[in-house]
């Protein structure tokens, strides 16, 4: 049974990149569609977009250097230990890559599972990695679309969440066409974080199963 969680869940956020995605969960949060708080915001880049749209709604902004790992044999293992170090010292339950750009390590997976997602412009498990919009087109798609998930240790890889689809038209380029699945991404991607939130996500194998909301102030909650 789904039941409602004493405070709002508390997030982090890990983006490389432009934070549309952070936005539109920040955007959601203020609007109380989602009950989280976004305890951290953290790149691996020292300009990421995502950072300065952190700061413009006062969350915390932190950056982690990969730099002082580079050397490391272990380096990516090692980043991840210090990014794990953030997400304690934070009390965050649920960690969203959003436009991360890096690929996660079982330090992390291990230490939150089921508890870590990613948004990915495609539906999976068609495209995974890098440029999904443009391979969509190339290989002649008709439907593209996006995916929310858990993250394992491999790309692009873990139990489907939710998924949103869109048309492939005869005119799309890459770039029309990832602006018209970023529009649904912005959407689906703060309704997995409230379903989470409910914690309405039962994980069964690779399923994702979505069970019906409990009766909030008299209305249900549907999962659509
Ligand atoms: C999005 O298309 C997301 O699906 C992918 O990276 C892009 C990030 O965009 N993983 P933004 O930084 O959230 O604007």
């Amino acid at each position: 049974m789904s039941s409602r969680r004493p405070h709002p869940l508390r997030l982090a956020v890990l983006a490389s990149g432009r934070g549309s995605n952070l936005q539109a969960i920040i955007d959601a949060i203020e609007a109380r569609r989602v009950d989280a708080t976004i305890v951290a915001v953290i790149s691996n880049k020292k300009d990421a977009a995502a950072l300065e749209r952190a700061r413009k709604h006062n969350l915390m902004d932190i950056f982690v250097d990969p730099k002082p790992f580079a050397g490391q044999p272990d380096n990516r293992e090692a980043y991840d230990r210090a990014i794990l170090a953030v997400l304690q010292q934070h009390d965050v339950e649920l960690v969203l890559l959003a436009g991360y750009m890096k690929i996660v390590t079982t330090v992390l997976v291990n230490a939150f599972p089921h508890r870590i997602m990613n948004i990915h412009p495609s539906l999976l498990p068609s495209f995974p990695g890098l440029d999904a919009q443009k391979q969509a087109i190339e290989w002649g798609c008709k439907v593209a679309g996006c995916t929310v998930h858990f993250v394992t240790e491999g790309v692009d890889e873990g139990a489907i969440i939710l998924q949103a689809a869109v048309p492939i038209l005869d005119q799309d380029t890459a770039e029309t066409l990832a602006a018209r699945i970023l529009k649904e991404e912005h959407k689906i991607y703060p309704k997995a974080v409230q379903l989470f939130a409910e914690n309405r996500l039962r994980v069964e194998g690779r399923r994702v199963l979505i069970e019906q909301g409990m009766p909030v102030d008299g209305a249900v909650i549907s999962p659509s």
